[in-house]
């Protein structure tokens, strides 16, 4: 069997820097005609400037006779101004501004510790049309590990919205119940993101038969109950709802310790992933909106006009693959998988 899609977008990709950004790159370059590029380095990507010039790093190691554009983003805090969003519009390559609440998840340390310092960088986002990418959890440590989205959107998401009703807002990554239902009542301005591994996974995964840290990521996966209701919003044709990897590589020693990194690795079979699920929900003609269609209606970008070509064919994934001077295990290392990119 095989399917023949518009080549897709990934709207959700940490590609880190250096010669971990070398090695990951032409995973997603091979799937992907765009990503949405995250700003979390250290330090982060703070303004129009550093986002060009890690556009340019990013550009360096894209391989020859790849088409591959990456779409920058700011890394919001409670400082930035409302000119560093005009600039960032009008660069033409700065795409969207990523919302982490301090302390919610790697690099997050220089995120926005008070959402009301953030309004005149809203306010010229809403004017201009930048679109508000949020890592949705609540920091308060009295909130559950597990509630951490639901709280962020009764708290935050929902007055935010009221606020600013133009702003156009991604609820990334989305793990829950409550986020899909935030999302799909919420007007045409909201959308969300939703990953290959929590459509594929279940908290139970982080537990089989002893602790798995490569099954460790932010926000963490949940019950079943919730897989269910994102297989349902991925597949069901909805346009609010789009692919977004959360491809987050972290090399081995960094998870396998006693304080392990948040993060999993999906670029190596980022496509492959996402039509495991379709095909499982019968929905694999749904695929092509999802992974192709929904995203670039929603940042206002033209369709890719190229191709991809996944066959139904086993393989086996690596072990790992290098990561710099290092590795990383890919989500599923070992494992057989039914669907293959066609050379
Ligand atoms: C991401 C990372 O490693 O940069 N980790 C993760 O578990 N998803 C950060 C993030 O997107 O939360
Ligand atoms: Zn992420």
């Amino acid at each position: 069997m095989e399917l023949t899609l518009t080549r897709p977008d990934d709207w959700h990709l940490h590609l880190r820097d250096g010669a971990a950004l070398a090695s990951v790159v032409p995973h997603t370059t091979r799937r992907f005609a765009r990503a949405i590029v995250m700003p979390n380095l250290k330090p982060p990507v703070l303004t129009t400037a550093q986002a060009l010039s890690y556009r340019q790093r990013i550009l360096a190691v894209v391989p020859p006779g790849s088409d591959f554009s990456p779409l920058m983003t700011l890394y919001l805090t409670d400082d930035t101004p409302a000119e560093e969003i005009i600039r960032a519009r009008q660069s033409g390559h700065v795409h969207a501004v990523k919302f982490y609440p301090a302390g919610a998840t790697t690099h997050s340390d220089a995120g926005v510790t008070d959402i009301t310092r953030t309004y005149a960088a809203l306010e010229a986002m809403e004017d201009c049309g930048l679109p508000l990418l949020v890592h949705a959890e609540a920091t308060d440590p009295g909130v559950d590990v597990f509630d951490r989205e639901a709280a962020f959107i009764e708290r935050f998401l929902q007055p935010l919205c009221a606020r600013f009703p133009a702003l156009k807002l991604v609820l990334e990554h989305v793990t829950t119940r409550e986020g899909i239902e935030f999302v799909r009542a919420a007007p045409g301005t909201v959308a969300a993101t939703i990953t290959a591994h929590h459509l594929l996974l279940n908290r139970n995964a982080m537990f089989a038969g002893g602790i798995r840290p490569h099954a460790y990521c932010l926000p963490v996966l949940k019950r079943e109950t919730h897989r269910l209701a994102l297989i349902e919003a991925a597949t069901g044709g909805s346009r609010k709802f789009f692919l977004g990897t959360d491809s987050a590589p972290h090399a081995r020693e960094l998870k396998e310790t006693a304080c392990g990194c948040a993060g999993i690795y999906t670029a190596h079979a980022a496509l492959e992933l996402y039509a495991q699920v379709f095909e499982e929900a019968r929905a694999l003609d749904r695929l092509e909106g999802f992974a192709g269609r929904f995203g670039a209606d929603f940042y206002g970008l033209p369709y890719n006009t190229a191709t991809i070509t996944l066959e139904k064919h086993d393989w086996q994934v690596p072990e790992h693959y290098p990561l710099g001077n290092s590795s990383v295990i890919p989500l599923f290392a070992g494992e057989t998988l039914p669907w293959r990119i066609r050379d």
